[in-house]
């Protein structure tokens, strides 16, 4: 019998691997599934993005290795997309890496800065990866709590009151999923302050900026920020291009040497034609997201009498890709998903799956028409 690592009891499958299966099964036995549960962009990216890969193909030094750092005009459009959304001047040489999607990226991360035993700051809700990355690297998760009361925000009274000695590192994602709280100016410069005065480096994970997002921002606009902080970009949700796997991690470049020593052993570069593409999508104007967010927007006011007809109660101040909802008192988040599924066959996540924060909770995704979405207010009406 081949023994796995050691590492590999420490996570688990990850929960949409398993469930999807489960709901993949109803499908195929005729159930009418409506899935609301993972956020995959159903929308498409612009034309001009699917053009350019397309013409990219008849480059013939499409099909070669590429740069580990992607090309240069690639580095040069997210500088300017941070300029231009983000009021954040960045080096396209040496502090903005591209990432074979941003997830890959919180584990180059993760490699590049911590050792075994290294604590590790982690949301809870949160995104699961951060946690699993955490335990393969041999590192130690210690949850922060994020709660409606305080907005979703850091509690820092609660932080500076633990013993932060061994933190090395802390992920936070503002806009956060997956309850769509949007970041403070003030949330952001005590971050950078607080990073400071306990000499850890904060990773703001960005994915959700554009999405029903009036005010994009980023921690690296917060002055002095650079010196502690990274933060991870996607085009994914941004530019419907999930599947595509492009995003970027930027910051101070001598940090960004870090991960690329670690990316530059583990993958040997980013499709050209993907990179073309993504060139595209960075150069959209502002009218890109605008139709997008009339789209969201849409589904959302769906998605919210949906959760109306559920007794459910939320924020309508939230922004992202997904409604988060409390549930009815005492209601489970698990049993209540598995509940809905049954019996009205649409799919949901329950707030369990991003940490303990979440029970009671459950978070519906804006990735469905809204056809499916009406049909799925009917069902429980
Ligand atoms: C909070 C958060 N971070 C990162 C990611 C990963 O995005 P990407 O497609 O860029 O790997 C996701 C994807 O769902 C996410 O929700």
């Amino acid at each position: 019998m081949i023994e796995v690592a050691n590492r590999l009891h420490t996570v688990e499958e990850y929960y949409f691997s398993k469930k999807l299966r489960e709901v993949n099964l109803m499908i195929a036995n005729g159930k009418p599934v409506i899935n609301l549960g993972i956020g995959s962009p159903d929308l498409q990216p612009p034309q001009k993005v699917v053009d350019a890969i397309v013409d990219s193909l008849k480059n013939p030094a499409a099909h070669k290795y590429q740069s580990y750092q992607g090309l240069p005009e690639l580095r040069q459009a997210m500088a300017n997309f941070y300029k231009s959304n983000f009021k954040v001047s960045l080096s396209p040489n040496t502090e903005i890496l591209p990432l074979i999607g941003s997830k890959e990226g919180i584990m180059h991360i993760s490699m590049a800065f911590l050792n075994e035993g290294d604590e590790v700051l982690i949301p809870n809700p949160g995104y699961p990866t951060y946690q699993s990355v955490t335990k393969l690297v041999g590192a130690k998760g210690v949850l922060y709590n994020l709660d409606a009361g305080n907005n979703w925000m850091p509690d820092f009274e609660a932080l500076e009151q633990q013993d932060l000695t061994k933190v090395k590192l802390m992920w936070v994602n503002y806009p956060h999923m997956p309850t769509g709280a949007k970041p403070s100016k003030y949330v952001f410069e005590t971050l950078v302050a607080f990073a400071k005065k306990h000499n850890i480096l904060i990773v703001n994970d960005n994915p959700y900026a554009f999405i029903l997002n009036q005010e994009p921002t980023s921690i690296l606009s917060v002055e002095g920020a650079k010196e502690v902080c990274l933060e991870l970009n996607s085009l994914s949700k941004t530019f419907n291009m999930a599947g595509w796997r492009v995003g970027m991690v930027v910051g101070d470049g001598t940090l960004i040497s870090h991960v690329l020593k670690v990316k530059s052993n583990m993958d040997s570069g980013m499709f050209y034609g993907i990179q073309k593409g993504a060139i595209e999508a960075l150069n959209c104007s502002n009218m890109w997201f605008a139709t997008l967010n009339s789209v969201y927007q849409k589904r959302r006011e769906l998605v919210w009498q949906l959760a109306e007809a559920l007794n459910c109660t939320f924020s309508k101040e939230a922004s992202g890709m997904f409604v988060w909802a409390k549930l009815p008192a005492y209601m489970k988040s698990e049993e209540y998903i598995d509940m809905i599924l049954k019996e009205h066959y649409i799919f949901i996540t329950p707030g369990t799956i991003f940490g303990s924060q979440g029970e009671g909770y459950i978070r519906f995704s804006l990735c469905a028409t809204t056809e499916d979405l009406q049909e799925a207010i009917t069902r429980v009406s």
